[in-house]
């Protein structure tokens, strides 16, 4: 962190500063992008703390400096995605060791679970993890991790984090949250007992849907150099250029949040109120069933938000969302611009269709990323595209 950032800041003056030290060759303020694969040195062993680009990277370290300062965290640690850093987590595992993780989660992490890690013997508990009885009743002897996304995407549940490290504790297990949705500036789970947070930043981080990244946050070092010790051996390492992209995104990432949060709740009561819709699933309302959870461990409730239709057919929703004009569909969330998207056949497709209508992950449910546009145009968008 750099000398001036010592004294204690607080959210928007972190986010503006975290990791930023001026460039230590020319004082560019913008740490440069270090484009290289290695490092020269002057006698085998003699460097300046960087050999490999797997390794070290200085605009990846400069990323990592900021991830840590923003999550209140000691250490931060960049990937290549956000499923390349739930990777790491879980190879932090063994065989036969017991996973207990959240039933309602994005559709790439259960692929990534299920298609990946159960072959090589670690076993899934999958659960609905806002019921914190479910996880207690879920713990043995062989509970290594807990897995949390809170709220969940799409579905919008909210897991109690403090409960869960609680229940984590006990166990000895490890407690892990996906605080994609959030961000830091809603929520910090280490802040409520967890041990790591990850993140993809694909999403608000970087916040222009221009860079597919991941990340870990935490605070035990040893945990951290087994973490490390697995990023630069199995490589899945961002380049520096993307590192520049979401350390710029992260500067205005209070800024962004905010409207996201602002134009979610224009969004959300729109919807609810239309007569063509059947349910709103957005965590600020309420009668949210887990508004008070929600409301004691979050700032605000964000812009993510999914809906049903009162016509359930498949058919009606995708003609709402082929009739957005500002409202693109596409994959992802958390970029400038609003999205629409179809869980069931886009970003929760490997996901068993008894599996999602159980866990309530309808044919018919669609998801809005609410950009930072204007909300009046927002809802006019969604009004004509609705009356289609
Ligand atoms: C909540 C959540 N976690 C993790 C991921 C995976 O991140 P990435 O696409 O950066 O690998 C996503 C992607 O959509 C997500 O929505």
């Amino acid at each position: 962190m750099p000398k001036k950032n010592k004294i204690n800041t607080r959210l928007a003056t972190k986010l503006v500063h975290a990791g930023a030290e001026p460039d230590p060759g020319t004082g560019a303020i913008m740490i440069p992008i270090y484009q290289t694969s290695t490092y020269v040195q002057s006698a085998p062993g003699k460097h300046k703390g960087y050999e490999y680009a797997r390794s070290q990277n200085p605009t990846r370290k400069a990323l990592e400096d900021a991830l840590a300062i923003i999550e209140n965290a000691k250490y931060g640690l960049a990937f290549s995605s956000g499923v390349a850093a739930t990777d790491a987590v879980i190879k932090l595992l063994e065989p036969a060791d017991e996973v207990i993780a959240a039933s309602d989660m994005y559709g790439g992490t259960y692929r990534l679970f299920s298609k990946i890690f159960e072959k090589f013997g670690i076993k899934f508990i999958y659960t609905d993890t806002s019921r914190i009885e479910n996880v207690e009743a879920s713990v043995s002897k062989k509970t290594k991790l807990i897995w949390v996304e809170t709220p969940t995407n799409p579905l919008m549940n909210i897991t109690d984090i403090a409960a869960i490290s609680a229940v984590a504790k006990k166990a000895g297990a490890l407690l892990c949250v996906d605080n994609t949705f959030a961000t830091p500036c809603l929520q910090n789970p280490l802040d409520l007992g967890a041990d790591i947070v990850m993140h993809s930043s694909t999403k608000y981080l970087g916040g222009h849907s221009d860079v597919i990244q991941g990340a870990l946050m935490l605070n035990d070092h040893e945990l951290r150099e087994r973490l490390y010790f697995i990023q630069k051996s199995c490589g899945a390492v961002p380049g520096p250029m993307d590192c520049f992209l979401v350390h710029r995104g992260i500067k205005t990432l209070h800024v962004r949040m905010k409207q996201h949060c602002e134009n979610g709740h224009v969004v959300a009561h729109f919807l609810r109120k239309h007569p063509k819709i059947n349910k709103v699933y957005w965590c600020g309302f309420e009668d949210h069933p887990h508004y008070d959870t929600a409301r004691k461990q979050m700032s605000e409730f964000g812009g993510m938000m999914s809906f049903t239709l009162k016509d359930d057919s498949t058919d009606a929703a995708i003609k709402v969302m082929s009739s957005t004009k500002l409202f693109s569909l596409a994959e992802s969330l958390g970029g400038v611009e609003s999205l629409i998207n179809h869980p069931a056949t886009m970003t929760h497709a490997s996901i068993p269709r008894e599996e999602r209508i159980k866990n309530g992950l309808v044919d018919g449910l669609i998801r809005l990323s609410v950009g930072i546009e204007d909300a009046e145009d927002l809802v006019e968008d969604l009004d004509q595209a609705l009356s289609q």
